[in-house]
């Protein structure tokens, strides 16, 4: 199934909500999905309630001694996610390793030697707001971005930058990659809202999702409850948009529709 990477390289735009709560509304519908948790300041991680106590337990060691992923995954203890977990020393992939084909290109080669990914078992990548090794891992290793834009200025100009940084980057992959903006954190009461949605639009036509994510106060608590927003407040708002923004990404082949046996789909139909 699909490996999704959530990326922009501005924080606070709701990357790692985005992945976390794709990866639980993919749960709901019978998938096995995986977090993968690129980002040094581990919120994913910590959010599925895993706290890795050194770096040799989490994606570091990939990038440090080439570890099977299948050895990394924990399951949260809270939604039962399958998350490889980051760890602050993360950040020193960077420095250590530089930026070599075979380092920036090491997930990807390591998920698709190890089939990690199967027809039920979607993968979501959450990146740190820095475009370097990390992300280019990301990025090499997905096959379709989703990239977040909080409804303001400097958000949508990060999403002009990965614009640039994709089209720099697809001679080398030798594919287009397939992205989509993503609205989040919506107001619109505000005018700029629906300023950065023009522009968006303008610049990016189809590859804007139909779906906005709303400002909205259940997906800002449910962090802080060590929860996904279907475990918090499964009536909210974010769950709605969430799950609407799934159906759209599945209706337009985006994310590949999860393998299920006609028993699986009654099951949860029921
Ligand atoms: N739609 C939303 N409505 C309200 N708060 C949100 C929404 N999306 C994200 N947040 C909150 O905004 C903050 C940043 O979101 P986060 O997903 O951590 O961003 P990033 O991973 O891009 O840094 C978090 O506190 C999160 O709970
Ligand atoms: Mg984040």
């Amino acid at each position: 199934m699909t490996i999704v990477t959530v990326f922009n390289q501005k924080g606070g735009v709701g990357k790692t909500t985005t992945a976390l709560n794709l990866a639980a509304a993919l749960e709901r519908r019978g998938c096995s999905p995986y977090g993968i948790d690129l980002d040094p300041q581990a919120h994913l991680s910590s959010i599925a309630g895993i706290t890795a106590q050194s770096g040799d337990d989490t994606i570091l060691s990939l990038f440090q001694r080439d570890r099977p992923l299948q050895e990394l995954v924990q399951r949260s203890p809270t939604s039962g996610l399958g998350v490889i977990p980051s760890h602050m020393e993360l950040s020193k992939v960077d420095t250590l390793f530089g930026k070599g084909y075979d380092i920036v290109n090491r997930l990807n080669a390591t998920l698709r030697a190890e089939k990690f990914n199967t027809e039920n078992t979607p993968v979501m990548i959450d990146c740190c707001p820095l475009i370097g090794v990390l992300s280019l891992n990301a990025i090499f290793a997905c096959d379709c971005i989703i990239v977040p834009v909080s409804a303001d200025h400097l958000s949508a100009k990060g999403a002009m930058q990965i614009e640039k940084t994709l089209r720099a980057l697809e001679p080398v992959l030798k594919r287009r990659v397939n992205r989509r903006y993503l609205l989040t954190r919506f107001d619109g009461r505000r005018g700029m809202a629906w300023e950065v949605l023009k522009v968006l639009e303008e610049k990016f036509g189809a590859d804007v999702c139909r779906t906005r994510i709303a400002e909205n106060v259940s997906l800002a608590e449910s962090p802080a409850h060590n929860k996904t927003i279907f475990e918090h407040a499964p009536n909210s708002r974010g769950a709605q948009d969430y799950e609407t923004l799934l159906d759209e990404l599945l209706a337009d082949g985006f994310i590949q529709q999860p393998a299920l046996t006609r028993n699986e789909r009654e099951d949860i139909v029921n």
